[in-house]
């Protein structure tokens, strides 16, 4: 048999194939949902920008996810959004009683005991500027955005949010949110996942029509990592781990897995995240509507790439298929 034959015959044992993958196994541990919650329990609101992807009320969330729990969903990335509740200078509504994250935290923990519940803690869904801080004289006021992101994520914290996942990218954040944890008792109950190093990305753009969250002017270029640099990446990320970071995420996924791979290096010790954004998944979507490629196909081959670039955990909007598609052991 010639050479050539012999790279055409299926001649290796699969197992020699598998012993060459570092570990890229995907399972419902490695998986994190992102969820939208509303303030009318009853409620199931369809995203124009995110096929079937939907904005649930409380009593439609926990049918959603009851089916879910038992396929082995393990963990949740909530977002809450409002439709009758003001928006304001300093969002006073995203903890506020009526605010639907508060409301339906202890509902949640109750109803799926196993289930780890990580809340997103920003302020652009509850301003009426629409932007991630507190704005003054037409600038965004570091030292009072932090001190309110703190005071969110503790109320997260003290009605049974397991994590509290800052996503604004404001200076200091961490060390904010984790003093106000210490001070008052939570630090054991509450984990931070810090959004480390999150770029300023196009790719956010059907999640901000999902969060009604889009600024009303300018953009998040001020507070959010221009996209060339990888030297302010792993700075931002250091700063966070100095500042008391449990948990780190690089953010979108797929066209930043040389930073994952920069962070998992310099940090071996930290979970390592990453956050499969709308616009991603929108592109998959679409891109497998069209006929252009197979979902399953290449989703797995991007998902085995975080995975080999050193990602711990992925927060996908996928993960209701994936996990149907393990049930039936096609993944
Ligand atoms: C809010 C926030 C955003 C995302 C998560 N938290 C949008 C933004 O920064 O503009 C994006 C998630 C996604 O696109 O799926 N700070």
């Amino acid at each position: 048999m010639s050479a050539k034959n012999k790279l055409h015959s299926s001649q290796f044992h699969p197992l020699l194939r598998k012993f060459n993958e570092q570990n890229v196994d995907i399972l419902p541990h490695n998986l994190m949902y992102p969820i939208f919650i509303v303030e009318d329990d009853s409620s199931q609101q369809v995203i124009p920008s995110m096929p079937s992807v939907y904005r649930f009320g409380l009593k439609k969330l926990i049918d959603h996810l009851t089916p879910l729990v038992e396929l082995g969903l393990k963990s949740i990335l909530v977002f809450g959004v409002i439709d009758t509740l003001t928006k304001d200078e300093t969002g006073s509504n995203a903890d506020s009683k009526k605010n639907p994250v508060i409301k339906a935290l202890p509902i949640l923990r109750k109803k799926f005991p196993e289930l780890l519940i990580a809340c997103d803690v920003c302020l652009c869904p509850y301003t009426d500027h629409g932007h991630c801080g507190i704005i003054e004289d037409g600038v965004i006021n570091n030292e009072k955005s932090i001190e309110r992101i703190a005071n969110i994520a503790l109320e997260y914290a003290r009605h049974g949010a397991h994590i509290v996942a800052p996503s604004d990218m404001m200076d200091n954040r961490i060390f904010a949110i984790k003093s106000r944890l210490i001070e008052n008792g939570m630090e054991k109950n509450c984990s931070v996942l810090s959004y480390s190093a999150k770029f300023a990305s196009g790719f956010y753009g059907p999640f901000r029509d999902a969060a009604k969250s889009i600024p009303q002017q300018g953009d998040r270029k001020t507070y959010q990592l221009p996209a060339g640099s990888r030297g302010l990446a792993i700075r931002a990320v250091r700063r966070d781990v100095e500042e008391g970071a449990d948990m780190l995420m690089v953010k979108p996924g797929i066209s930043y897995l040389d930073i994952v791979r920069d962070v998992k290096n310099e940090f071996p010790e930290y979970p390592m995240f990453i956050y499969q954004v709308s616009g991603e998944y929108t592109m998959l979507v679409y891109g497998a509507k069209a006929g252009a490629f197979d979902l399953k196909t290449v989703l797995t081959e991007i998902l085995v790439s975080m995975r080999r670039a050193g990602v711990d955990v992925i927060i996908s909007y996928f993960t209701p298929n994936i996990l149907e598609w393990m049930k039936e052991g096609s993944f």
